[in-house]
């Protein structure tokens, strides 16, 4: 089974550390590990048996993810290394060489790439910056005149981090309920605010997630998916086959986390509105750039108006002024820069004077 280059993660890996003035990155700023130490309790830490754990996840922190969601038992929770994984799992289980999925464009590249690979049919609704980056409606009437095994969304969606609407959610629900769909949601840029859940909401929505984005702890690689007790119990039969367990060590940890996740999310929210204002009064200031401001999530989708193409400004960008950004092509969207409301406020105010100034140059 062939796949391609994952070009997002592909441009993070092969330039993230010349960056200066990284403005892209979709973590907010992680947190070091004393930090998370002095969340956790030491004694309980030193004394970890440190065996595979409790195979699906530790039952305390099931409860505590649990939380970040209005229902769902413990049976409707199984842990993953990461929210990437989580959505890797649930396609490989729940879909087959030709089967039909619905994504969305500009995306993330595992949502079409993945299923294509292992021979589905993937049928992409485009979203346009003038719409607000919601989608048509009408499009989803169309599509789902075919037999839709899974619908995949990204709420708030990387890269343009906007929330399809209540209304639009409703009438998915509506259409894939008369055939029995799945709706994916991947909800890995949700929990700053009181964001809705597409499992809490549709019997076969099932929501992944995981600690990297909102609460600043990519490194422990710690993510979930909360669905149907058969989708888990399907989950935990093929994780026997790949990775068993998430580790008594991650799971305690990330345990500590959410039960200090409103010490976490309030400096994330800090960040991320400090962030959002200075990049909204930017795009006042300087006419040539325009972007849909997302209330949720961590990133946003800045558009330019120059004789340029993204890859390129991106490239001259970061040899130039050490500013870096990922370029819309990566998310199949021309003239935009997928940004990032998760560094410190200094770097983000140098490397927009920077990027300003250099696109009048051109
Ligand atoms: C939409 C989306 N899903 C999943 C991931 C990866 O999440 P994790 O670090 O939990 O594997 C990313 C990371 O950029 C993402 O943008």
């Amino acid at each position: 089974m062939k796949l391609p280059d994952f070009k997002v993660e592909q441009w993070m890996n092969d330039y993230e550390n010349e960056a200066v003035y990284n403005l892209t990155d979709t973590c907010v700023k992680p947190l070091v590990f004393s930090e998370l130490m002095a969340m956790a309790d030491e004694n309980a830490l030193m004394d970890l048996r440190l065996d595979y754990g409790t195979i699906t996840g530790d039952s305390q922190l099931k409860k505590e993810i649990l939380s970040l969601y209005k229902t769902g038992s413990e049976e409707n929770i199984t842990l993953m290394q990461g929210c990437l994984q989580a959505n890797e799992s649930l396609m490989y289980t729940l879909l087959e060489a030709g089967d039909t999925v619905i994504a969305y464009e500009p995306g993330y590249q595992q949502f079409t790439d993945l299923p294509k690979s292992f021979g589905c049919h993937v049928i992409i609704l485009k979203l346009y910056e003038e719409n607000g980056w919601q989608p048509d409606l009408n499009e989803l009437e169309e599509a789902m005149k075919n037999d839709i095994k899974m619908i995949i969304i990204n709420q708030p969606s990387n890269p343009t981090g906007v929330f399809f609407s209540e209304e639009y959610i409703e009438k998915m629900i509506e259409l894939a309920r008369k055939q029995s769909t799945w709706i994916l949601s991947d909800e890995v840029y949700r929990g700053l605010y009181d964001e809705p859940s597409i499992s809490d909401i549709y019997e076969k929505g099932i929501s992944t997630s995981s600690l990297s984005k909102v609460f600043s702890l990519a490194g422990l690689r710690l993510g979930w998916i909360k669905g149907p007790e058969e989708v888990i119990h399907l989950i935990n039969v093929r994780r026997d086959y790949s990775i068993i367990s998430t580790g008594p060590l991650a799971d305690m940890l990330a345990c500590a986390a959410l039960q200090n996740k409103e010490q976490i999310l309030s400096r994330s929210r800090k960040i991320i509105e400090a962030n959002r204002s200075i990049v909204s009064q930017f795009v006042k200031d300087h006419p040539q750039f325009h972007i849909v401001m997302p209330q949720y999530g961590t990133v946003g989708f800045l558009g330019y108006e120059a004789d340029i193409d993204d890859t390129m400004l991106a490239r001259q960008l970061l040899a130039d002024e050490g500013v870096f950004f990922v370029p819309g092509s990566c998310f199949g969207s021309e003239k935009h820069m997928r940004i990032g409301f998760t560094c410190e406020t200094e770097t983000m105010i140098k490397g927009l004077t920077k990027l300003a100034a250099y696109l009048e140059r051109k």
